[in-house]
Formats: structure tokens, sequence, C-alpha cells
């Protein structure tokens, strides 16, 4: 069985808990077993469904189940080692650790344990569609980030980090007053860096993983569609649907919501003018919210009755490699991007493109090893990347 995960993110109150919600009670229809999962801290999906979730997989509905997920007690439960680490730094000044209970978390890596926790739910094979419901936009993204980044932390430091703790232990007690993780804690921080590899693989893997973008008719909500449309690319993450949430009808009866309802339209045409390469859903504003089966199952019925809805296809040609006179290109589709916000840099063999706050590292072939960066531009929503090998090389062959 091919399981699946889908992500959902948006700007926040868009519909990202109802969408993802009947994205998953039409999953469990057809049959299929199915899996809702929370990774936002303020979770709702107990409150849609109107029933107790707590931490643990309810079966709310045949082939149906909801999980909130609480990085806390995964800390807790799954973690122990590490958690005894961070609960030993935790007297120390200026790291911002913080408790619950018996639970430590270093702020900002929350996420990244329910995202494990997320991988682990996949593996299990128990489940053939797992949709997860995000935080708003931002967390997501830098929940999104966080693997690849952590990864390459992970990879250049740990072998002296693992020396390192040996090496200094007893002395950083006595300088710095605090515990440096043992050997039962690194084993148990060698295991997770395996975990989180696996959770990049799963992540990043168009036949896996899908990121599905919801979204209003509304000025500010359209701009950060786009911009994180842009940077889901830059990580390199299959977008596959945008969702536009909470459409009025064209003819309300009504002047004030009929002017609203042409506002509107003005922001829908300019979201498909974006997004002309994914197919875009509208789903109508109800007249009551979406909370009860009953509400989650209209909603189903009125915008997700696409026969694929499960099956959409992705681009294949988001990153690629052309030969070129003398060398490669390296071209990675980032729709959205101008010239002037990305910047480039060739450190050894990872090429770091950044927008802003977020830096894409993307480990080179070998056969670029010692290679010149000629040039970067962007070309029809791609930056594309030259690279000159270097003389000698080409003449060792
Ligand atoms: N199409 C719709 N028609 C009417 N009400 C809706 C619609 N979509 C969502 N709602 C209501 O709007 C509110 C926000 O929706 P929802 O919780 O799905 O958004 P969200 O993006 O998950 O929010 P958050 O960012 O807070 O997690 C809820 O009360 C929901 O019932
Ligand atoms: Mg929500």
């Amino acid at each position: 069985m091919e399981s699946r995960i889908f992500i959902f993110t948006g700007k926040g109150g868009v519909g990202k808990t109802s969408t993802a919600a009947a994205h998953a009670v039409r999953s469990a229809r057809e049959g299929a077993d199915t899996l809702l999962v929370s990774a936002d801290m303020a979770h709702n999906l107990g409150d849609i469904f109107q029933v107790e979730a707590d931490g643990k997989v309810r079966e709310i509905a045949p082939c149906l189940s909801v999980l909130e997920l609480d990085p806390y007690d995964l800390m807790r439960e799954e973690y122990p080692q590490i958690n005894r680490t961070i609960g030993n730094l935790s007297g120390s000044a200026g790291l911002g650790i913080e408790r619950i209970g018996d639970s430590f978390m270093i702020p900002g890596l929350e996420n990244l344990f329910s995202l494990l926790k997320i991988r682990d739910l996949y593996l299990s094979g128990k489940y053939e569609r797992i949709f997860v419901d995000c935080a708003p936009t931002g967390e997501t993204l830098s929940l999104l980030k966080l693997p690849e980044l952590l990864s390459w932390y992970v990879e250049k430091f740990s072998p002296v980090g693992r020396f390192m703790t040996r090496a200094l232990t007893p002395v950083a007690k006595l300088r710095y007053h605090m515990e440096l993780p043992d050997n039962a804690a690194m084993d148990e921080f060698g295991q997770t860096y395996r975990k989180l590899l696996k959770l990049q693989e799963i992540l990043k893997d168009p036949d896996i993983t899908r990121v599905r973008l919801v979204c209003t008719p509304e000025r500010m909500v359209v701009e950060e569609t786009r911009r994180s449309y842009m940077y889901l690319n830059l990580y390199h993450y299959a977008v596959d649907s945008v969702f536009i949430n909470r459409v009025l009808p064209a003819e309300t009866g009504n002047d004030f919501m009929d002017r609203w309802s042409r506002i509107q339209q003005q922001y829908i045409a300019e979201l498909e003018s974006v997004f002309t390469d994914l197919p875009v859903t509208r789903i109508p504003w109800f007249a009551e919210e979406v909370q009860g089966m009953e509400a989650v199952e209209k909603l189903c019925d009125g915008a997700l009755s696409d026969p694929d809805l499960f099956d959409r296809p992705v681009r294949e040609d988001n990153e690629f490699y052309t030969p070129i006179e003398g060398g490669y290109s390296l071209t990675v589709r980032i729709p959205g991007a101008e010239q002037e916000q990305v910047r480039v840099a060739l450190h050894e063999l990872d090429l770091d493109i950044r927008i802003r706050n977020y830096v894409r590292s993307i480990p080179l072939p070998g056969v670029l090893r010692g290679a010149e960066m000629t040039d970067h531009q962007i070309r029809d929503g791609a930056l594309v990347v030259s690279f000159r090998l270097r003389e000698n090389r080409e003449t060792e062959k």
C-alpha cells in the first residue's frame, strides 16, 4: 500500500482545519484508512468533530482516526534521554528552555517532535492517507525548513560534538555548571538524527508528501499565499493544489454583500493568474461555521468531490541539472522570486540560496567539486545557476 501525506498550510483563520477535516472525511468515506493529525499546538480537531481528543489516536468514524499531537508529551515519553539532557541544561541562563511538568523543550523545536511522530505514523503503514493540519504559515514554514537545517548542523558537527562531549565533560561541569549529554543521550541523539534524515526524505518525496495551500480571496492573504508558495518551492516541497475558501455567491441579493463578492472576484482572478500551474478549488462561504460531522460533510460534498482529489499531478522539473559548455547549470523552480531578492553563495559543495531569512542549502554532486559559480539568474520563475568546471579537471579525464 502506498501511503500518502497531505500537509495543509495557510494564513491564520483561513480554513486550514476545516479543509483538512473535509479531505479526511472524503478519504475515509472511500474506505481508505485515514488519519487526521494536528501539528498545531492550538488544536481544534476535537472541536470541529465535537469529540474528546487528548494526544491519543481516536477512531471517530469508520476508517477515520484523529490525533492531536502534544510535543511535550512526545518529548517525555519517546525521547527520555534528550528530555533529561535538556532538563539538565534548563538551569543555564539565556537558553530559555521551557518546562511543562516533567517535559523540557528548546523553544522552536516543539514542532520538530510532532513531525518526527508523523514520520513514525507514516512508517507504521497503518494509514493509507495522513492529513496534517498545521499552524499558520509562518510557523509552518519554519517547521518545514527545520529538518533540513538540523540535519545540516548535525552532519557538520556531530562527530566533533561527540568528541567534545567526552573530552570536555568534567571541565564543562566545573566551568559552566552544566551537564553535557552523556553517552546514552548521545545515542538517542544519533537515532533522532537518523529519524530526521528519513523524515526529510519522506517530506521531500512528491510521491509521498503533498502540500496544499488554503487561502481566502483577500488582499493580505493573496500576498502571503504567493510568498509561501515561493518558499515551499525553495525548500523543494511538492505543492499540488490551492483552495480558496469562503467564496461568496456572485449574486447575494444584498447590495453590501454583492460589493464584497465583486472584491472577492478580483482576488480570485489574481490567485488564478498566479497559480496557473495548480488546480485551484473554490470553497463556498457557508451560512454556518464548519462544526460537527454534518458540516464537514457539507463542505466535502460542496467543494471536494473532484475524482482526482488525492491523485493530483505535480511537476517533475522543479530541480534539475543541465550540461552546458564547460560545466553544468542547476535550475531550481521558485515561482514568484525576483532577481533582486535572491542571494546565491557557493560554500565548497553546498549551494546556499537565500530569500530574506529563508536559506536553502543544496548539497551539490561530487562532479562540481572545485567548480566555479559563473552566473545566477531568475528566468521564467526559476533560478538558473551556472557552474564552470575547473580546467584541469576536464583535461584529467
Ligand atoms: N467555508 C466556510 N464557511 C463558513 N465558515 C467557515 C468556512 N471555513 C471555515 N469556517 C469557519 O471559520 C473558522 C476558522 O476556520 P478553521 O478553523 O478551519 O481555520 P484555520 O485556518 O484552521 O484557523 P487557525 O489558523 O486558527 O488554525 C471556524 O470557525 C470555521 O468553522
Ligand atoms: Mg486550524
